[in-house]
């Protein structure tokens, strides 16, 4: 058992921020954009990730990069101004999960490494795994959360100990509904042991093999807010869940309610904003719109009366007078002419242009 506090535990932890995946499952928002980069209650979304990151206490994190690199280090810089010290690592080639955490093994000072994936929207108190992986004097041990239905993730099954027995793939019949939430904490010699400059899952390599070698792999499970943040059905429901509250951010103490909106955004009387929708900077809101539960990024103009529910916008996009919009994603710059109908599952892709009138499409119509 340690005699460490949390605060001592933390400051002698490094972390590392995966953020090289290519978002293919929220295009066309990730063509220009990294996931991690979509703006999401107002900010970069890995920005509320860095801000629960330096409230527990850890200061050192490296970034494991690749698709689109640059723009990390534009936005963020040296950590400075968060009141933390970042590092970067770019893979030439995309290494995976397991890959991109090894190729940042040069820069790791600390013995304990705490790895996120970075599209992982998560409510969880970081303290409390760092302690359960000293106290377990483990190998690695993995955050878990229960969710209500584990049919559609890999389940990992514990002990009474909370020592993993196995790393099950998707199932119709999960014997347990303990998931990956994407989070892990290694001794830093386990990293090191991941093969270098090749392709390595974490999930499908690293973890079966270290329980292969008996090991010393534990599972922390809690309740706690987690959210995958890769389809765009699941970037609306965090965004609006971190808006209202409902998933928390230091980034948004004192700020949450039904909608959140940029001081440089014009909304006109009488338009409605619900269900946490989040309006970006310099976006311009007719008369008599209703937005529920939807992402509108920066620049963005929507005439009078458009109705939008579940929806992005991304930046630039202009919607027409009376649309209508419900489970879609508008990319960067479209237009949508005026009382055109776009519904579950459309995506427009940058700078197309619909007509007014020009379409109405619905995967039921
Ligand atoms: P999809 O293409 O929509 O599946 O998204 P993705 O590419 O982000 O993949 P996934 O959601 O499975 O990735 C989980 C996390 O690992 C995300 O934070 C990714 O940024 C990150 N990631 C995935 N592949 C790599 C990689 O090859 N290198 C690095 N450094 N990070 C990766």
């Amino acid at each position: 058992m340690t005699t460490q506090s949390r605060s001592d535990i933390a400051g002698s932890t490094d972390a590392v921020i995966l953020v090289g995946g290519k978002g293919t499952r929220l295009r066309p928002l990730t063509v220009n954009t990294p996931k991690p980069m979509l703006p999401t209650a107002g900010v970069p979304f890995l920005k509320h990730l860095l801000a629960r990151i330096q409230a527990a206490g850890i200061q050192h994190v490296v970034l494991g990069t690749s698709f689109k690199a640059e723009v990390f280090e534009e936005y963020f810089g040296n950590g400075e101004d968060m009141g933390l010290e970042i590092e970067y690592v770019v893979e030439d080639q995309p290494l995976g999960t397991g890959g991109g955490i090894r190729n940042v093994a040069s820069k790791l000072r600390a013995d304990t490494v705490m790895v996120f994936n970075g599209d992982v929207l998560g409510g969880a108190e970081l303290g409390p795994i760092l302690e359960a992986h000293h106290r377990n004097d483990a190998d690695a041990t993995l955050h878990l959360v229960r969710v209500p239905d584990a049919r559609a993730f890999g389940c990992v099954p514990t002990d009474a100990d909370g020592r993993v027995l196995e790393f099950l793939e998707k199932t119709e019949d999960p014997p347990t509904d303990q998931i990956n939430a994407g989070c892990y904490v290694f001794r830093r010699s386990v990293i090191e042991e991941i093969p270098a400059r090749r392709v390595v899952s974490v999930e499908r390599e690293t973890f079966p093999k270290l329980l292969e070698e008996g090991r010393r792999v534990f599972g922390h499970v809690d309740n706690a807010y987690w959210r995958d943040m890769g389809t765009p059905g699941d970037f609306v429901r965090g965004s609006s869940d971190l808006v209202r509250g409902i998933a928390p951010s230091p980034l948004l103490e004192g700020k949450t309610g039904e909608a959140l909106v940029d001081e440089s955004a014009g909304v006109r009387d009488g338009a409605l904003l619900l269900g946490g929708t989040v309006i970006g900077r310099g976006t311009e809101i007719g008369a008599g719109c209703r937005l529920d539960d939807v992402v509108v990024f920066d620049g963005v103009t929507i005439e009078p009366g458009a109705v939008i529910e579940d929806s992005i916008i991304a930046a630039g996009a202009r919607i027409g007078a009376n649309a209508r919009i419900r489970g879609a994603v508008i990319g960067e710059g479209a237009v949508i002419g005026a009382r055109c109908e776009l519904l579950d599952g459309a995506r427009v892709w940058p700078g197309v242009e619909i007509p007014d009138s020009g379409i109405r499409f619905s995967s039921d119509a």
